[in-house]
Formats: structure tokens, sequence, C-alpha cells
């Protein structure tokens, strides 16, 4: 996610700036800009990079004159990490700058009117496409003009904007991303987040969707798009710095758990258009899809559990045969790969070397390379063929959650995608899938708010030693995240096993109170693992379930259940990680564990 500042007052602005784009660095960036207005023009001073690189182009801010300005850290998602990419942008006569948050799903429609018209642009960005935007239908009034423009906008944004012919006001206006306005005496601030204003001012109104503020140093006002008026009430943050960049939360990992529903929604919303599934990220020919003879997925640790998930998807819906490898495997087993092979690579940091070496094989064998990556520039994204990023923001958490949710729906837009193509989906099935991709954030949302039930059913099972994951089909393939999600942040051992192997070797393990947790939602087999889980039962395990809602018989077989909502099969498992991913944070929570920073691991493993 972005960060965003703002200043208005009578102290020089630019320290203030760059002080308060430092207290958002967790946030995750690439590159940062400030701009304010000297009096005679707006001057942006940006770079790539880390603050630093800011710090000494404009001497902690010192060397840049103006009471009023605006500043910004960059997560990329529209174009690659660069000074050009970089806010502040400013409109082509330098009569407006737009600092934003969020993603604008139409700015390519509406950048090519603007091309039409003989505008250029200076970035990829599709924050440029606001800030040109402004200045293509200035109407002399600085508010009217932010109005009819946002009014075009489809997406989410967060934006600070600053007008010439206005040099005594900031226009702040939110949709989807979070944005606040700080109270001050005789100045005002904007902020994507409280950290950046929290040394200046306690006392804060928060935006709410479609609300509009002109911002004074002696007043704050806040209206609709009808410019009708809207009383705010302020709030008093009592947090300390610490918990405000955590949102709120204890940690970064519930943080990002809860961001999942915005995480799946801006990964996905942008690639429906008109109802059809647009991934013209894939630089593949349908001819050349057709082509293809197999797929293989190559990843490590969450990522490759997304993969296995996607063999089950692909094979049933794309009827081709998908291998799966753990890359560091993948490299020295001297894989059957060619040209007529599609390699998937999956990968939140885009830098985990074991794939990316894997990657670089299958390339030198032929193989055409789409790479799932979270952050845009990064090495595996740049070295790619073709590369889809997920849109979840920044991941600061160790154990990933937001990434993985969003990669699992970059899997089913390529499922339909190529299904189409392919012609393995009716126009029904589409439909439907569609309606689906649709209502699965509010799905996602309706588990987290169960989760003191579950925070209860930790509470329970916090000091086990020995926990089992076991499930079938698509609930196998999702059973090794829950265990390894379980591990990794509250070190019990676990282990994910396909519910119809157990029988073979490992349910010499179960004893009285094992616990097992049974993934039970892919309706073809609820039989079959419902058989598994007498088999434990009997064997003195304690049962878990996480099933559909409407199995009520449920109740007649285990005490601990959780109920995730109905989708299509191939979006189970969107839902059905969520009750684990909160299950193994709580259980880590009770154990008193580091849960953001996990002993002995690494966000980004950069070493084979
Ligand atoms: C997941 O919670 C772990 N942090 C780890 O398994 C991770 O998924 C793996 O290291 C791959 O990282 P990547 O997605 O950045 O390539």
């Amino acid at each position: 996610m972005c960060g965003i500042v703002g200043y208005i007052g009578y102290e020089q602005a630019a320290p203030f700036l760059i002080g308060g784009l430092e207290k958002l660095q967790y946030r995750g960036y690439d590159s940062a800009g400030v701009c304010t207005n000297d009096g005679e023009k707006l001057i942006v001073k940006k770079e790539q990079g880390k603050l630093k690189e800011l710090k000494a182009m404009t001497d902690d801010g010192n060397n840049v004159k103006g009471t009023v300005g605006i500043g910004h850290t960059r997560w990329a998602t529209h174009g690659r990490p660069s000074k050009e990419n970089a806010h502040p942008h400013l409109s082509r006569s330098g009569k407006f700058a737009v600092v934003h948050n969020g993603i604008i799903e139409n700015y390519m429609p509406l950048k090519q009117q603007l091309l039409k018209n003989g505008i250029t642009f200076s970035s990829q960005t599709d924050t440029e496409v606001v800030v040109q935007l402004l200045e293509f239908y200035y109407d002399g009034s600085f508010t009217d003009t932010v109005i009819k423009v946002v009014s075009m906008l489809k997406g989410s944004y967060a934006l600070g904007i600053m007008c010439m012919d206005a040099p005594d006001e900031i226009i702040a206006v939110r949709k989807g991303s979070p944005l606040i306005i700080g109270i001050g005496e005789k100045e005002n601030y904007i902020a994507s987040d409280v950290p950046a204003i929290l040394d200046k001012t306690r006392n804060i109104y928060r935006l709410d969707n479609d609300e509009i503020a002109i911002i004074r140093r002696d007043s704050i006002s806040v209206i609709d798009r009808e410019k009708n008026n809207i009383e705010k009430s302020v709030e008093v943050i009592e947090w300390d710095i610490d918990a405000a960049k955590k949102g709120g939360y204890e940690h970064f990992m519930m943080k990002e758990i809860m961001e999942q529903p915005k995480a799946v929604h801006d990964t996905v919303f942008p690639r429906i258009r008109n109802g059809r599934v647009v991934l013209d990220e894939i630089k593949l020919t349908p001819e050349q899809i057709r082509d293809f003879q197999k797929i293989n997925i190559i990843a490590c640790g969450s990522a490759y559990h997304v993969g296995v998930v996607a063999k089950y998807i692909f094979e049933k819906m794309l009827r081709k045969p998908v291998e799966v490898d753990v890359a560091s495997e993948f490299k020295y087993r001297e894989p059957i790969i060619d040209e007529k092979t599609l390699t998937i690579v999956i990968s939140q940091s885009g830098e985990t070397a074991d794939t990316k070496e894997a990657m670089e094989e299958a390339q030198k064998l032929g193989s055409h390379a789409i790479a799932i990556v979270n952050v845009v520039g990064s090495t595996i994204a740049s070295e790619a063929d073709s590369v889809i990023y997920t849109l979840a923001g920044p991941e600061i958490a160790v154990a990933t959650t937001k990434a993985y949710s969003a990669q699992l729906a970059v899997i089913y837009l390529m499922a339909v995608y190529f299904g189409d193509i392919l012609g393995k989906i009716s126009e029904k099935d589409y439909k439907r899938y569609v309606s689906e991709f649709e209502s699965l954030p509010e799905k996602i949302s309706s588990i987290l708010e169960m989760r003191e039930d579950i925070k209860n059913i930790a509470e329970k099972y916090y000091e086990c030693k020995d926990i089992f994951f076991i499930g079938r089909n698509i609930d196998y393939a999702l059973s090794l995240e829950g265990s390894l999600k379980l591990k990794e942040i509250s070190y019990i051992h676990s282990e994910a096993y396909a519910a119809g192997e157990l029988k073979h070797g490992t349910i010499s393990l179960i004893e009285d109170g094992t616990l097992v947790i049974a993934l039970a939602t892919y309706e073809k087999l609820y039989e079959k693992v419902i058989s598994n889980v007498k088999e434990v039962q009997t064997r003195g395990a304690s049962v878990l379930a996480i099933g559909c809602e409407g199995r009520n018989e449920l109740h007649e077989i285990t005490e601990n259940i959780i109920f995730i909502p109905k989708t299509c099969d191939i979006m189970l498992p969107s839902l059905a990680v969520v009750p684990m991913q909160l299950l193994a944070y709580y259980v880590a929570s009770f154990k008193g564990c580091d849960i953001d920073n996990p002993r002995n691991l690494a966000k980004s493993v950069t070493v084979e």
C-alpha cells in the first residue's frame, strides 16, 4: 500500500512531509516524493529507492520551499518502480499535483481518451491519468473539477491534490483506500495512516467513501459529490505509534488476514471487464495456449501449496496434465520440459532464490514462464516471460496470508481464462464463475467475523504437541497450507495428509487427544472424508471439522466445527484457508510466540 502525507500551515512543509513518510515506511515502498507550492509553481522532488535518496536530494526537506505540500511513498502496482512512476505526479502544465493510494481500475480507457486529445504521459501509472484529467477538465473551480474527475473513476483511491490556482487549499478524496485528516492549530494534515501525524496531533477525521475534504490552514470542510456539507466527528487516537502501524491490530499478520477481502477484490476486479476474465498480461496467443501439452508449476512454501491447489483445478477444468514441484527439487531432477510446456511460477516476494533458479532452468529448456508475483519489478517478475501481479499490497508478516489468497484468486482467473480458450467451459459455467468471483470477498469477510469462535477453539488446543490436517482432493491441497501456517508461527509439530493415505502407516501416531483437523468442504468426497474422521476418532483423536454450511450432520460427528459459506468447488480453498490462518494465529498467540517474526524464518529466502 502506498503512503500519503500532506501539510498546510505556516511552517515549511517538506521537512514534515518527509518525516511523515518515514513513519509510513513499514507499509513497504519502492520510491518516494514530495510536492510543495513555493508561491510561483508546484515543485516536485522524487526518487526511486528508499527515503534516504529523497532526504539526500532535499537536505531532509530543508531545501524545498513552501508551506503547503503533499508527499508519497509508492508501492508499485501499475508501472515498475522508477523515478518517472514515483508520485507526486504533475499535470502537463504543472497546474495540478496528485498523490494516490489504490487502483484506478478503468485507467486505461480514460488514458486512451486523453491520448486521443493529444495529452502525453510521462509515466505508466494509473495515477497520472487522474492528474491529467484534472487539468483537462479544469473549469476554474478546484473543487468542482475534483468532483467531476473522481466521478469518472472506478476502483479504489485515496487522493491528495494540490492546484496552483488554489494555493491555500489541499483537497483529499477517499474511496476504498483509507485517508485521514489531522486537525492541528493553524495547520492541518492528511495521511494514509495515523503514524504519519501522531507527533503533531491525536485529533483526526477519518474520511469515509466518496467524501471530499477541502483543507485550509484554519478550516476543514467535508462534502459529498453534490457539495452537501458533511458533519464529521473528531476521533481521538489513543494508540501508541507501534500499534498504529498495525492499524490497531496486535500483529501485522492479523492486519493482513483481515485485509484478505480487499486483496482478493483488488486482484480480481480489474481483471473482470464486461463479464469476461481479461488477462492481457499473459503474452501468449490463444493458439499458443491451445498448443501447450502440459503445465508445470514451480514454487516454495505456501506458494507451492497454491500450486498444488492449481493442479487439481487445472487438470479438472483444462484436461491438461499438470506437474507441481518445490523449486529446490525441480532444478535438479532433470525435468522433461520443452516449448510445449507452460511453466507457472508463484512467488509473493519475487526474490526467492530457489524459485528464480528453477524458472531460469525451465526457460532454458524452452518453456514460457508466467510468474504470479506480489512485488512489482522484483527479480522473478522482471525475468519471467509474462507476469500477473497479485494486488495484495505489501505483506509484512513472515507468514503469508493475503498474498496466498490473492495467488489463489489469480489461479482461478487463469483457469477460467484458459478454460474458455480451450473450449472447456460452457457459457453457463463461465457466468457462474464470474458471479462467484464477485461474491468471494464478501464470503471471506463473513468467515473473518467468526474469529472469536475460532479463538475459543484455539484456546482448547494450543498445548497440543502434534496436530494433523487431513483432506481429499482440493481439501488435501489446502491441508498443506493449514499445517504450514500452524507450524511456522506456533512451532507445534504438524502434518498434512491425504485423508485416504493415513491408514497406510501414519495412523499409528493417532492416540487419545491427538487433534485432527479434517477439511470436508469438497462435496464429491465428503462421505469418504467423514469415514476417515471416524477412523481417527476410534483411535482417540479429537476432530475439528471444516465443512460447508448446511452440513449440519457434522454436529453429530464432532464437537468442533467451522462452517464456511458455499461456493463453486474451485474457490473453496479461498474460504477454508481463513479459519486455518486464524487458528494458527490464535494458537501462536496463546503460546506467546513472536507471530510476525517466527524464529529461524525470513520473509523472503534469497539464498538457495
Ligand atoms: C509462508 O508463510 C512462508 N513465509 C514461506 O513458506 C513462503 O511462502 C516461501 O518462502 C515462498 O516465498 P515467496 O512466495 O516469496 O517465494
